[in-house]
């Protein structure tokens, strides 16, 4: 078992550190938040990810997992260094490395000979050699390591990893940090640097454009009369296609799709390449925010002036409690700006938030609401009671944005329904000829 230090307890780091002491390794984690270092050490964690506080509190009581102040501190003995610290995007859509720059300047003088540093941080191509000129010693090793783990999934997503990539120059580096794999049933990928850095950016674009044509195909739908949930059944059954990543939606977001999309743009135009492709799908995702915001204003008579609008869902995606450029955020930003106010739920999110209502009761939400708005696919909220929705509500108008409900349910039940991509109404004599007991659409 080896000597590990962890600098940076986001998400990736915290979950980095929890599950490679669950293997067994001695793990020290570092951040820069006094506060957040002193939770963590009582075995408190400050995001919403399932599964992660138990493995925390069983690395403290084991004793192999801990946490310090300061990158410094944790990798003294160390003979793997993660880097796992945000790169936010710059001005110029382009990745920030200002925090990776800073770490990797502070950690030098302290690793120990033979250590290897590995980028787990999503950085661009050439980051393997700037973070090892910075830190300028010839017996340390660099390495990308990129980290593919979904919010929300994220302790399954790193015990059970579709794939693990390690890019390096220096083959025996890189098999040194293969080994701490080991015990993981993923195959191994070892490239060299700047394909490992690449394929991390490809596959978060590639997602991106996933979800961004099945929206496309949904406003296409809407415009010519089909169904989007039939069309991509039809789709799915080509194996080549498949069927994960095909939901319709309010667009994507999060604290990667957004930034990794915008710097990949970035990192091809630098070398001479317009990725022309990718920068549609960055517009697209734009309008379809822009999309559901009209369809809302639409479903409220033409205006939002003065109009209340009930939200279900504040987070990017279920599961997680990240509001990182979530597209319900924008789209809530985008109401208000357009003159309606907001009260909104999310399992996840207290308030307060900047101009936002929260309440801690999805009905409460729709008090006197004149439409309801479902931004996050909580499968909870496909759950909840519409007749008393209905009840609460000023005015019975769902606008669906995760395609949640069953329209025909809703509309039985006398609500003005749209989702995205659907056949907005469907007569209730159609009912018999649904399966509606098919819980993902909700009640019955
Ligand atoms: N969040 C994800 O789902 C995900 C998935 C894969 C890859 N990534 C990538 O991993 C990286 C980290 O993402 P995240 O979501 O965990 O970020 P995060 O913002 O949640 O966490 C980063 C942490 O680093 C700390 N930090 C900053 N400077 C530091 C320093 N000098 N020393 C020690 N700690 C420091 C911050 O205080 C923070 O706690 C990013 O490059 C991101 O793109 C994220």
């Amino acid at each position: 078992m080896s000597k590990i230090a962890v600098v940076g307890t986001g998400y990736v780091g915290l979950t980095t550190g929890a599950y490679l002491a669950h293997l067994g390794h001695e793990v020290v984690c570092a951040d820069v938040i006094p506060a957040k270092v002193e939770r963590l050490n009582l075995g408190q964690i400050p995001i919403v990810e399932a599964g992660l506080q138990e493995m925390v509190q069983e690395g403290l009581g084991e004793g192999r997992l801990s946490f310090v102040l300061g990158a410094a501190h944790a990798v003294v003995g160390a003979e793997f260094v993660f880097l796992c610290l945000p790169t936010p995007q710059g001005e110029d859509g382009s990745a920030d490395l200002s925090y990776v720059q800073e770490a990797a300047t502070e950690i030098a003088p302290y690793l120990e000979s033979g250590a290897i540093v590995i980028n787990k941080s999503t950085v661009p191509v050439g980051s393997v050699e700037m973070v090892a000129d910075i830190i300028g010693r010839a017996d340390i090793a660099v390495v990308s390591n990129p980290e593919f783990l979904r919010e929300g999934t994220a302790v399954h997503d790193c015990l059970h990893p579709d794939r693990i990539v390690i890019g390096a120059a220096d083959r025996v580096a890189a098999q040194r940090v293969a080994g701490l794999y080991a015990t993981l049933k993923a195959p191994i990928l070892i490239t060299d640097a700047a394909s490992a850095e690449t394929i991390k950016y490809a596959s978060n674009a590639f997602l991106a454009t996933k979800v961004s044509f099945v929206n496309a195909v949904a406003n296409l739908c809407e415009a010519v009369g089909a169904d989007v949930g039939q069309v991509v059944e039809g789709m799915a059954l080509d194996p080549r296609i498949g069927g994960l990543f095909l939901n319709p939606g309010p667009g994507w977001g999060g604290s990667c799709f957004p930034k990794d999309t915008r710097a990949l743009v970035r990192i091809a135009e630098d070398a001479g390449y317009d990725f022309m492709l990718l920068r549609g799908v960055v517009a697209a995702n734009t309008a379809q925010q822009d999309a559901v915001t009209h369809k809302i204003e639409r479903m409220a008579g033409g205006s939002l002036s003065g109009v209340n609008v009930g939200v279900w869902g504040l987070a990017f995606k279920a599961g997680t409690d990240d509001l990182r450029d979530s597209p319900a955020i924008a789209i809530i930003d985008r109401l208000r700006a357009r003159g309606a106010s907001v009260r909104a739920f999310d399992p996840a999110v207290a308030g307060p938030l900047d101009g936002i209502d929260v309440v801690s009761d999805p009905y409460a939400a729709c008090d006197g609401a004149d439409v309801l708005v479902v931004l996050t696919e909580w499968p909870l909220f496909a759950e909840l009671d519409l007749v008393k929705v209905r009840e609460v509500m000023a005015s019975p108008r769902i606008v669906d944005a995760r395609n949640l409900f069953n329209p025909a349910y809703a509309s039985m039940l006398g609500f003005a329904y749209e989702g995205i991509g659907r056949r907005g109404w469907i007569d209730p004599s159609e009912l018999d000829m649904l399966e509606l007991s098919d819980t993902h659409y909700g009640r019955e």
